[in-house]
């Protein structure tokens, strides 16, 4: 990789790579009262796992969706990996996803036809990778669910689905794990089980951004806390320790909210 003739590095050739910038980001739904999202910036370092918290409605999966590419904005950007999502086609977008982003749903989004492994190795074998399967199985052990491999969906629990599901995200080794609401379908042991898995993930170096409602599941394991408030970013808190407690998130927040 020689110098690059305008001289600018590559987000993968800078030491502080931004894996996330999001620029006055705006999103209207056809017939929607209010925007969903009303401009909306952050940038998102890699390596790190934040957290993004509010209140139902206040268009917390509408941003996800539009870092992951499953939508496209009314105003604004969002540049991933050093991508600008905006100026790839449809086709463009679907291979930009598969190759950069992994995406984990409340509920699941498991194919019930399909075992656990080859749940997991769908977005890989879009990809012509003979060592997938191996790879599949690998992750499956490291996710505490090997020997559920070749079970179907239906006879595994919501946290082995999870897993699954986790897996799946995980395949193509992606720059970012997006996850909106992992936990928000599961018991609070399974919930927690994925949580700390999450937090492994970005001890090993996965870059992670996790909605949720939970406040105590964000603040015990994510290192920012991004509040957004009808489609405004309200507070954006960067945890000293994990363990600080959710109350004091709970507390900024509110007192930027009363300014
Ligand atoms: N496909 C859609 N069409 C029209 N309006 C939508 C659509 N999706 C979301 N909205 C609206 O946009 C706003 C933000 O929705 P969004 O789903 O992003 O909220 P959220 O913060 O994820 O909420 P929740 O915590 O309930 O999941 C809401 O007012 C919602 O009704
Ligand atoms: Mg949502």
């Amino acid at each position: 990789m020689g110098g690059r003739a305008n001289g600018r590095r590559a987000w993968w050739e800078d030491g502080m790579s931004e894996i996330v910038r999001v620029s006055d980001l705006t999103k209207a739904y056809q017939g929607g009262v209010t925007g969903a999202l009303n401009g909306i910036s952050l940038a998102i370092e890699a390596g790190e796992f934040t957290a993004i918290m509010g209140p139902s409605g206040s268009g917390k999966s509408t941003l996800l969706n539009l870092i992951a590419g499953l939508d496209r904005p009314t105003g604004g950007s969002v540049t991933v990996a050093g991508t600008d999502l905006g100026r790839l086609g449809e086709s463009g977008l679907a291979r930009f996803r598969r190759d950069h982003i992994g995406f984990v749903f409340q509920f699941f989004h498991l194919l019930p036809n399909l075992t656990a492994l080859e749940n997991v190795l769908i977005p890989a074998q879009l990809k012509s990778t003979t060592s997938a399967e191996a790879a599949g199985r690998k992750l499956l052990e490291q996710l505490g669910i090997k020997e559920m491999a070749d079970r179907y969906p239906a006879k595994l629990s919501g946290g082995q689905q999870q897993r699954v599901a986790i897996a799946r995200a995980l395949i193509n080794n992606p720059a970012l794990l997006l996850a909106d609401e992992p936990t928000g379908a599961l018991d609070t042991a399974s919930g927690e089980q994925v949580m700390s898995l999450l937090a492994e993930l970005h001890r090993q170096g996965q870059t992670i951004v996790l909605v949720t409602h939970d406040a105590k599941l964000a603040t015990r394991h994510a290192a920012r806390v991004v509040s957004i408030v009808d489609g405004r970013v309200v507070d954006d808190a960067r945890l000293e320790t994990t363990e600080r407690a959710a109350a004091d998130v709970i507390r900024v927040r509110s007192e930027e909210m009363t300014r």
